[in-house]
């Protein structure tokens, strides 16, 4: 198991850019397959969770090539996938597997996916419920809910869902379905989650309509291959934006990050906690928004989070707790269960590496107290095996007293593989 210490940093400076968004790259895996002719992606994040989705349409009969740069894709329409020869492993994907749920339950073929540990403890019945109410056969353990997942591809009909959950991951597997499905397939949620697949079904040509609350998705229209450019990740610039923050004396400039507004929760947070951070040349990408993204050390003030912001911010929470650990007062996080069914429960991940670096965090059932310090205490933080508390726990020792040694650092490599190269180019000393 590799660990890895970050000291109390100087100050973080100069230009970056992260890798490409992680939902992105895996749309366009995705669609490109399933797309007739070639669709070319830039920026592609290399990520192990992106790899898994790749891996698993080639295991389908789909032939790509990669010269790092870009990937090509040859895709074969709608009806092009054949049976895979073994189980297809997602890894630690939550996004691959549940997509790919959906997908192959439209299929004419059986199939089986599984995935790590973490994975195989995640829930699934969101995304099966729903799909069986389309007429999909699909089994799986603790009653349906846990992988590895058995699906009898089968003809589905469009339904009527309203999701109980605000979940892209929910939302693209019932569109994937409804590509394939009889009729229309409306989803409606509680708050938007992240619209990609929107963007990118519209895009791929889709006969696909968005209103207020949901999207519907009508069955039997081909897709064309297209040229896609991926945006940075604005969930992997997080992690920098936090760094750049709490350390003082710095000034940091992130160049060509995402800024859809169903993900840019985290701008509004911060901002709201006095954050200084400014857009500089928004332009648009493929369908998405993209700016860079300037970034001053700022005094940050505790807050309250909770509502419609959450679901534009759910994967950046392990990053918030660090910065509302450094701010003066109180923060409180609330509406943000879903953080408890991530890659590990992130609340209780976070509440403990906080408190261990000398924080006062009180746990709720949908997220936390956090009572701000002048500066953290040095420690051992645990991972968890997940990749964003990893990351959160080392932006955390930049800003303490001591070193912040973090265990089990291989899992950053599922959505930021060159996050520790990049911390030591804008002046991190491990
Ligand atoms: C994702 C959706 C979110 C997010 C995950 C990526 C996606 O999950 O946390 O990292 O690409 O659709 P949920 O749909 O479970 O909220």
């Amino acid at each position: 198991m590799q660990s890895y210490t970050v000291q109390p940093a100087q100050a973080v400076r100069g230009e970056i850019a992260v890798p490409g968004d992680k939902s992105i790259s895996h749309r366009s895996i995705m669609l490109g397959s399933l797309a007739s002719g070639t669709t070319t992606v830039r920026g592609l994040l290399r990520g192990e969770d992106n790899l898994a989705t790749l891996r698993a349409f080639q295991a389908m009969g789909i032939e790509t090539e990669d010269d790092g740069e870009l990937l090509v894709i040859r895709g074969k329409g709608l009806h092009g996938l054949t049976e895979p020869t073994d189980v297809i492993d997602c890894g630690n994907s939550g996004t691959s597997i549940r997509l790919i749920c959906g997908l192959l339950a439209a299929q004419d073929f059986f199939s089986v996916l599984t995935g790590d540990q973490y994975l195989r403890r995640r829930p699934m019945k969101r995304v099966i419920e729903p799909l069986c109410r389309m007429g999909a056969k699909i089994h799986g353990r603790a009653g349906g809910d846990k992988a590895p997942l058995a699906i009898v591809g089968t003809r589905l009909t469009g339904i009527d869902y309203a999701s109980p959950v605000a979940s892209a991951q929910v939302k693209s597997a019932l569109m994937l379905a409804g590509l394939y499905a009889d009729g229309e397939t409306r989803v409606t949620e509680p708050s938007l989650s992240r619209d990609h697949s929107e963007r990118m079904f519209r895009y791929f040509g889709a006969d696909v309509t968005t209103f207020p609350g949901g999207v519907t998705v009508r069955g039997g229209r081909e897709l064309e291959g297209r040229e896609i450019v991926v945006p940075g990740d604005i969930s992997s610039a997080a992690f920098f934006i936090v760094a750049a923050l709490i350390v003082p004396g710095s000034e940091l400039l992130i160049r060509g990050v995402g800024v859809n507004p169903t993900r840019t929760g985290i701008l509004d947070i911060l901002g709201a906690m006095g954050a200084s951070i400014e857009l500089v040349d928004q332009r648009e990408l493929s369908g998405e928004p993209v700016a860079d993204l300037l970034v001053r050390s700022s005094r940050l003030n505790g807050i309250e989070i909770g509502g419609d912001v959450v679901p534009r911010a759910i994967d950046e929470f392990p990053v918030i707790a660090v910065a509302a650990a450094l701010a003066s007062g109180r923060t409180v996080i609330r509406d943000a269960r879903e953080l408890r069914v991530k890659e590990t429960d992130r609340i209780a991940a976070m509440a403990a590496n906080l408190r261990k670096a000398g924080v006062s965090v009180e746990e709720t059932d949908d997220g936390m107290v956090i009572d701000g310090v002048e500066a953290l205490s040095g420690c051992a933080a645990e991972s968890c095996g997940d990749h964003r508390i990893a990351m959160s726990m080392l932006v955390a020792g930049l800003a303490a007293r001591q070193a912040i040694t973090v265990d089990d650092t291989e899992c950053i490599a599922t959505s930021f593989p060159t996050f520790l190269p990049l911390l030591e180019q804008v002046g991190i000393r491990r």
